[in-house]
């Protein structure tokens, strides 16, 4: 049987919106599940280079490496990480991102996630964002599964009620909220992702959320590896190979 790799694409051109915290976290999340992780840094800030010197060596491993160079060295490192890992993570910005790496981290993505804050500005820098990544070339080609993750979240505020507006004009879902949290900086001072800091209360108070965001990863994943074969044209095909292929 192939190996499938899941291949997320954390990606907002606002700065400061938690991609860095996103795609770190998440790939501790995976680690910690026992699969195989290679997190890319295709932002020249280099922060998840940063953040992986910091890492504890006993620590659930991240292959984490610096993919901001160039396109192909980033297609090169997704068709070399995809034969020996579970889990391809991309941390994309859009200021220190090359156009070129972008569009080849799209390209090799199979799902895309957008941390969004929800000042004004942000919503409106995220309006403009959501609305050039959704009419990409890379993106009408292939669409990908797209899901917002709300950082910082505070849900009461009236920028918050324009954000939902917004997106559920997109289409778009809001897969999680992350609570404003300075567990997070501390997590990320020691190399660390919140799911792996068992005795901190603040960080368990994210479990929930993060769970959400795993779920729906493997749900997204999962339903694009399931899909059925077409079936070779002039290729008879009985039924148990049919039941085999069902989407469950
Ligand atoms: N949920 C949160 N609660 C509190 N602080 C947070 C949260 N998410 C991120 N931060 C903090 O906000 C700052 C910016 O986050 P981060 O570096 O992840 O953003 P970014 O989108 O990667 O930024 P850049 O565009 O510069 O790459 C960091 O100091 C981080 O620790
Ligand atoms: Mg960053």
């Amino acid at each position: 049987m192939s190996k499938t790799t899941k291949k997320i694409l954390v990606v907002n051109s606002k700065g400061g919106s938690g991609k860095t915290t996103i795609a770190t976290n998440l790939a501790v999340a995976f680690a910690n599940q026992g699969l195989q992780v290679s997190l890319l840094d295709c932002d020249r800030q280099a922060s998840c280079l940063h953040w992986a010197e910091e890492r504890d060596a006993q620590a659930p491993r991240v292959k984490t490496i610096a993919t901001f160079d160039s396109a192909q060295a980033l297609a090169t490192q997704v068709t070399e990480c995809s034969a020996s890992c579970d889990v391809i993570i991309m941390d994309a910005s859009g200021r220190h991102t090359d156009p070129g790496v972008f569009e080849a981290g799209l390209k090799a993505s199979e799902l895309v996630l957008i941390p969004m804050l929800a000042s004004s500005l942000d919503i409106k820098a995220g309006e403009r964002f959501v609305t050039d990544l959704l009419t990409h070339r890379a993106m009408r080609a292939d669409p990908k599964p797209t899901g917002v993750i709300y950082n910082r979240a505070q849900t009461n505020s009236t920028s918050h009620q324009r954000l939902e507006d917004l997106l559920r004009c997109l289409d778009i879902p809001v897969i999680a909220e992350l609570k404003d949290s300075a567990v997070y900086a501390k997590a990320a001072q020691y190399g660390a992702g919140v799911m792996e800091m068992r005795e901190n209360i603040a960080a368990s108070r994210e479990y929930d959320a993060w769970r959400d965001i795993m779920i729906w990863i493997d749900r997204r994943t999962a339903g694009r590896r399931e899909l059925p074969r077409p079936i070779q044209a002039g290729r008879k095909i009985g039924r148990s190979k049919i039941s085999q292929n069902r989407v469950s």
